[in-house]
């Protein structure tokens, strides 16, 4: 099997990734991880999708082309000028909104169980807000990060950050979580009622 073999890329991705290239953006999702947001967007049928961190719209390209007619997408970038690249491309496209925001100060505000796919691409969501971000998700919902591989574009100090994550996620009792140490490293976990909210009510059977 070759991941990268008829991928069938959403058509208006070659110019989203010919803008991203000109302006010299290089923090954009690669190939097989917009391919498994792809998949993950089509599995849910009429879903609330949140990202965070827009870039130039890379991922939100695969995401759109996941989801159904009914579904919806929210994506925040804080950076008007990348989130231009999106907007020339995606704006016409009804079912997604662009937030030009803080995602910290957009997920606080946000209401808690509205989400069923989060792709959390920026600081916000990971490396603070965690709690606040997994608070959206609805029972059944995704969570999904990358760039949990060590990439060249690291800064000092992030190692500990990403293991740090990668502690607090396994040790949650309201996610189910698998590891993928393939593209840039990702971690898909699912929003399950916490363990011990489920003893409690068996508890009380
Ligand atoms: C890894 S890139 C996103 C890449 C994009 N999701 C893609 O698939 O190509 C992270 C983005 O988060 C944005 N960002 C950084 N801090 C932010 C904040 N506080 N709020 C919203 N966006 C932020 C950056 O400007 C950058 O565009």
């Amino acid at each position: 099997m070759n991941d990268l073999l008829g991928l069938a890329p959403p058509p208006v991705l070659e110019r989203i990734q010919a803008d991203t290239e000109a302006m010299g953006f290089l923090m954009g999702s690669d190939l097989q991880v917009g391919a498994l947001l792809r998949t993950l967007a089509a599995a849910k049928p009429g879903a609330s999708v949140l990202e965070l961190g827009t870039g130039t719209g890379l991922a939100t390209a695969w995401l759109l082309a996941g989801m159904d007619a009914a579904a919806r997408m929210v994506s925040v970038e804080n950076d008007a000028t990348v989130a231009a690249v999106a907007q020339r491309h995606l704006a016409d496209d009804r079912r997604v909104r662009f937030v030009i925001a803080d995602a910290g100060a957009f997920l606080v505000t946000a209401a808690p169980q509205s989400v069923d796919l989060i792709f959390a691409d920026t600081w916000a969501g990971k490396y603070t807000h965690l709690e606040e971000t997994l608070r959206l998700l609805r029972l059944g919902g995704l969570y999904v990060i990358d760039d949990m591989l060590p990439q060249p574009n690291w800064p000092e100090g992030h190692a500990v950050k990403v293991a740090k994550l990668i502690d607090e996620l396994a040790q949650r009792t309201d996610l189910v979580l698998t590891k993928l140490s393939w593209a840039s490293g990702v971690i898909v976990a699912t929003k399950i009622r916490s363990s011990s909210v489920s003893e409690e009510i068996e508890a009380t059977l």
